[in-house]
């Protein structure tokens, strides 16, 4: 299959932030009708503005012009309007299996019956939700990762057809995107959750006072050759979305080693988020290990 077939017409997005923004420019950079649907007015309008400037900015690679890719790009206040002509339908609102369940269900009840349906989930298995969208077979999690990063984890819940699966893998090729399929439901997906292990050390390390979250940065930066940290790629993440990805862990095993660390709520409650609020482990737009010299530095 080349890089530029399309496999599917319309998209539909709901949950306009972080994740739901990045899906639909890149639906809508390679041709794909991109309609996005959230709660807040102010997401979807801020949504809309962000996806058309990323669209202004990126190269022109081979599809169409940036002036007729904007109008791919939609925004949609009821969700009915939003999922009735969908291809896909994917779920992008927040870490929250109930809020999870219930939109589900919206988007099951709304979407054609042929349309399939995928969840962003981090960390919820679709096996806890697939029954709410009333088509658990064809139902699949599908976890697309921060900006920059082709690769996508699907994984489905035993109940999940094989040509689901097959619709998965051949919609993100067709998005240039490069699927990871799992073999086997387990939460949070298994390559997700290499990056929640080194994760959740950094913030046990934190917490306990041992290193400061520069310092895990600048070693891990020296040690892998990587031009971002796991403190700066948690900003990326969102420092709230971390939050409620570790509590689900915590949830479900009862181990209080997968306790979030207090610093990490008190953060989140004086809005520090991360890149999306300006400030999270760094400052931004220009967070301190993007400086000259910074890898280098000491911190005598
Ligand atoms: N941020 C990341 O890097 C990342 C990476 C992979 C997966 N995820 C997952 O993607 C999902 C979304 O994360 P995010 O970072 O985009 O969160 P976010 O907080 O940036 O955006 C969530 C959006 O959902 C909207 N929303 C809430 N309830 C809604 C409803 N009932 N109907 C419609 N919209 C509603 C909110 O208004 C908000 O705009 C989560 O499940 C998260 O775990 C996030």
């Amino acid at each position: 299959m080349s890089g530029t077939e399309r496999v599917a017409r319309v998209v539909a997005i709901i949950g306009a932030g972080t994740m739901g923004r990045r899906i639909a420019y890149g639906c809508a950079a390679r041709g794909v009708r991109a309609r996005l649907h959230d709660i807040s007015e102010e997401a979807l309008a801020g949504a809309l503005v962000a996806v058309r400037a990323l669209l202004e900015t990126a190269d022109e690679g081979d599809g169409p012009q940036a002036g007729a890719r904007h109008g791919l790009v939609e925004a949609c206040r009821d969700i009915e309007d939003c999922v009735r002509e969908a291809d896909w339908v994917i779920e992008t609102v927040h870490e929250d299996l109930e809020l999870k369940r219930v939109v589900l269900g919206q988007i099951g009840a709304a979407a054609p019956a042929e349309a399939f349906i995928a969840s962003n989930t981090s960390s919820l298995p679709g096996s806890w939700m697939a029954e709410s969208t009333g088509r658990p077979g064809r139902f699949t999690n599908m976890n697309f990762g921060p900006p920059e990063d082709l690769k996508v984890e699907v994984m489905g819940h035993p109940g999940t057809d094989p040509a689901t699966t097959d619709a998965a893998k051949r919609f993100l090729r067709g998005l240039g995107l490069v699927p990871i399929v799992a073999r086997r439901e387990i939460q949070g997906y298994p390559t997700n959750r290499i990056w929640r292990a080194i994760k959740k050390e950094s913030l046990h390390l934190i917490a306990g006072g041992y290193l400061s979250a520069e310092e895990i940065d600048r070693a891990w930066m020296l040690d892998w050759g990587t031009p971002v940290g796991p403190c700066g790629l948690m900003d990326v993440v969102g420092l709230d979305v971390v939050r409620d990805i570790e509590n689900v862990y915590y949830k479900a095993s009862g181990d209080p080693s997968d306790k979030p660390p207090g610093f990490l709520d008190r953060m989140v409650e004086r809005g520090e988020l991360g890149v999306k609020s300006g400030k999270g482990f760094y400052t931004y737009p220009s967070p301190a290990f993007e400086r000259e010299g910074w890898l280098t530095a000491s911190d005598d």
